[in-house]
C-alpha cells in the first residue's frame, strides 16, 4: 500500500491564520504536530509516503517530514489543479514504476481523526477490496445537513463484506438537498479518503475525464528528480483542468464501494468546525493567547501576541494575527473565502 497525502488546498476557510504561503495543512491546529504531521503519524509506521503538494511549499512540506523522521517522496504541482490530477500524478507514478497493481491509500491533509485505531482497522478492510479492483471510499454517518461534502447513498452490502453498494454519490449539494439526504437515512459523507488500485484509479479517469489522463500523463513523461522532489513538466500540468476526484470520478464511477468509518472524524474546513472540535470552558469559549472573555459565550478567540479581550457578545470568531484581524459571527464563518477573494482581488 502507498499513502498519497493530498497536501495541496489553499486552506482559505482558515485566514488569517491560514495564508497562500503557510496553508492550514502546514500548522499545528489540534495539537502539536501539523495537520500533515497528523495526518502521517495515524497511519502507524510505515516505510515510505507519497505527498503531492504545491511547488511553493517544497520546503515546509520536506521540513515537516525530516522532523518526524518520514521517508517520503514529495510530487510538485506548478499551479493547483485540484484532486483528481493530483492524485493522476502519483497513480502514474506508481505505474512507471511497475507498480501499478499496488493500492493507493488517498488521504487528505486536513482532518482530524480521534481513533487511529479504528481508522486503521478500516484502512485494513478496504485493503483486499481495492486490490480486487474496486474504488473504496470512507463513509462517515452525517451529523447534520453540511453542504461543503459529499453524500453517498447506500445499497445492499457488498459481497458479504462490511463495505456497500453505491446507490450514488453527490458532490456539495445545495442546503435542501442535504437535509432531505440526512432525513433519509440511507447517506453517508464522503470523507475524502479513499483506496484503490493505481491501475484501476487511471482506467476509471480514462473512462470519464480522458483530458485529465493525457494532460497528467503529459506532465509526469518529462519529471524531474530533485532530492524527494519529483517536479512535473509545468506547461503540460497546467493545461490540465481543474476537477475534484470526487465530480470527476466518484460520482461517476460504477466500481465504488463504501467502508463506514465511526472514528471520531472531522475536516478541519472552517473556524466553527474548529470551535465545534476544541474542548470548551463553562461558558462554551474556546480560547487561545492572551484572551480576557468576560460576558461572552459559545465563541472563538485566539491571539497570536497581543492582548484581546471581549465583552457582551456570543457566537463571535475572532482571530487576531500580527497583520490581519478576523471578527466574524460563527454562522456567517463559511464566507470567510469571499473576504480572501477580495484580498486576492484588490492585490
Ligand atoms: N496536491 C493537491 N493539489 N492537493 C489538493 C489540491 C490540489 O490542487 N486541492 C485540494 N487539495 C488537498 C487539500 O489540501 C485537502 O487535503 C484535500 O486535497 C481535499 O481538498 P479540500 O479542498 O479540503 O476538499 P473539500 O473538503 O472541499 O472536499 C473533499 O473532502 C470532503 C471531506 O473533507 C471532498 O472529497 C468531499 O466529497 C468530502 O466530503
Ligand atoms: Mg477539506
Amino acid at each position: 500500500m502507498i499513502p498519497v497525502i493530498l497536501s495541496g488546498g489553499s486552506g482559505s476557510r482558515l485566514w488569517p491564520l491560514s495564508r497562500t504561503q503557510y496553508p492550514k495543512q502546514f500548522l499545528p491546529l489540534n495539537s502539536d504536530l501539523t495537520m500533515l504531521q497528523e495526518t502521517v503519524a495515524r497511519l502507524g509506521i510505515v516505510d515510505h509516503v507519497s505527498l503531492v503538494c504545491n511547488e511553493e511549499h517544497r520546503f515546509l512540506a520536506a521540513e515537516q517530514m525530516r522532523v518526524i523522521n518520514q521517508p517520503c517522496s514529495i510530487f510538485l504541482e506548478p499551479v493547483g489543479r485540484n484532486t483528481a490530477p493530483a492524485i493522476a500524478l502519483a497513480a502514474l507514478d506508481a505505474v512507471n514504476k511497475g507498480k501499478g497493481s499496488e493500492c493507493l491509500l488517498i488521504l487528505a491533509a486536513d482532518h482530524v481523526i480521534e481513533d487511529e485505531a479504528a481508522f486503521q482497522a478500516a484502512v485494513c478492510q478496504a485493503e483486499p477490496l481495492a486490490s480486487e479492483g474496486m474504488l473504496v471510499t470512507f463513509g462517515i454517518v452525517p451529523q447534520h445537513p453540511e453542504t461543503g461534502y459529499g453524500y453517498i447513498q447506500v445499497s445492499s452490502e457488498y459481497a458479504a463484506s462490511s463495505a456497500f453498494n453505491i446507490k450514488k454519490f453527490v458532490e456539495k449539494p445545495d442546503l435542501d438537498t442535504a437535509k432531505s439526504y440526512l432525513e433519509s437515512g440511507d447517506f453517508y459523507w464522503n470523507s475524502g479518503m479513499f483506496m484503490f488500485r493505481a491501475d484501476r484509479y487511471l482506467e476509471e479517469l480514462g473512462k470519464y475525464r480522458p483530458d485529465i489522463l493525457q494532460a497528467c500523463e503529459k506532465a509526469i513523461s518529462t519529471t524531474a528528480q530533485d532530492m524527494d522532489f519529483i517536479r512535473v513538466d509545468a506547461e503540460a500540468f497546467s493545461l490540465c483542468p481543474d476537477e475534484s476526484v470526487d465530480y470527476a470520478v466518484m460520482e461517476k464511477t460504477e466500481s465504488a464501494v463504501v467502508i463506514p468509518l465511526d472514528a471520531g472524524w472531522s475536516d478541519l474546513g472552517s473556524w466553527s468546525a474548529l470551535w465545534e472540535l476544541k474542548e470548551k470552558d463553562s461558558k462554551g469559549n474556546v480560547t487561545e493567547g492572551d484572551v480576557i472573555a468576560l460576558d461572552t459565550r459559545d465563541s472563538l478567540i485566539m491571539s497570536k501576541d497581543r492582548l484581546v479581550t471581549t465583552l457582551g457578545v456570543s457566537d463571535l470568531i475572532v482571530i487576531d494575527t500580527p497583520d490581519a484581524l478576523l471578527v466574524a459571527d460563527k454562522n456567517h464563518i463559511q464566507n470567510v473565502k469571499k473576504i480572501v477573494a477580495q484580498i486576492k482581488d484588490a492585490g
